[in-house]
């Protein structure tokens, strides 16, 4: 028993100098602070829309993420950087400018598709951020804002242009 009791302690001691370790490797938390290319120069946008982009969506989608305080600690600091490039990867709305028009009509549809399934934003996400929570409400504003923008895009472009030409 003593001798097991030894070895446990020997384990935790190696534990807490890895976790310590982790510690030195921080996460990139640069933002960069440019406006140029975000949706709202594609698209027109009212304030509550573009409030609950930003409460509910830009932690992920965007360049200016909010790194809380649990950030600076790892490994789950690691574990949300890991969501957060996932994010931008797959829509940066300060990047929605330099996207081509088939990608931003793409993305319009997969934010409705993602609104009305409730994928997005996140659940692990809305566990700790309430505020980003959508009520039914800001959802059907959201999702009949973006079909707005999905028309307004079909209006203005030829329809091959919105599509993916389709192999032959
Ligand atoms: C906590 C981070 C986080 C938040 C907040 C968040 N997303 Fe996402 N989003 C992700 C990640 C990670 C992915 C990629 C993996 C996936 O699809 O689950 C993603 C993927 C997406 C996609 C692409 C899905 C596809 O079809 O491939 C869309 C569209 C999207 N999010 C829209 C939104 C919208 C709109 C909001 C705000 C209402 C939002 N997201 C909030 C993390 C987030």
């Amino acid at each position: 028993m003593k001798h097991f009791i030894k070895i446990l302690k020997k384990i935790a001691i190696l534990l807490i100098i890895v976790l310590l370790m982790f510690q030195f490797f921080q996460i990139d938390k640069t933002n960069i602070v440019d406006n140029s290319n975000n949706i709202s120069q594609v698209f027109q946008m009212n304030d509550s829309v573009s409030t609950i982009l930003k409460t509910s969506c830009y932690d992920c989608h965007s360049n200016n993420i909010n790194y809380p305080w649990y950030t600076y600690i790892q490994p789950v600091g690691w574990w949300i950087k890991h969501h957060i490039n996932e994010g931008q990867d797959e829509l940066n709305f300060d990047n929605f400018k330099t996207y081509k028009i088939r990608r931003q009509f793409k993305k319009l549809q997969e934010c409705i598709e993602e609104l009305e399934e409730q994928k997005m934003p996140l659940e692990s996400y809305t566990l700790v951020h309430n505020e980003a929570k959508l009520s039914n409400e800001q959802k059907s504003l959201m999702i009949t804002w973006f079909k707005r923008q999905l028309e307004t895009m079909k209006t203005t472009y030829p329809e091959d242009s919105l599509k993916r030409p389709s192999k032959k």
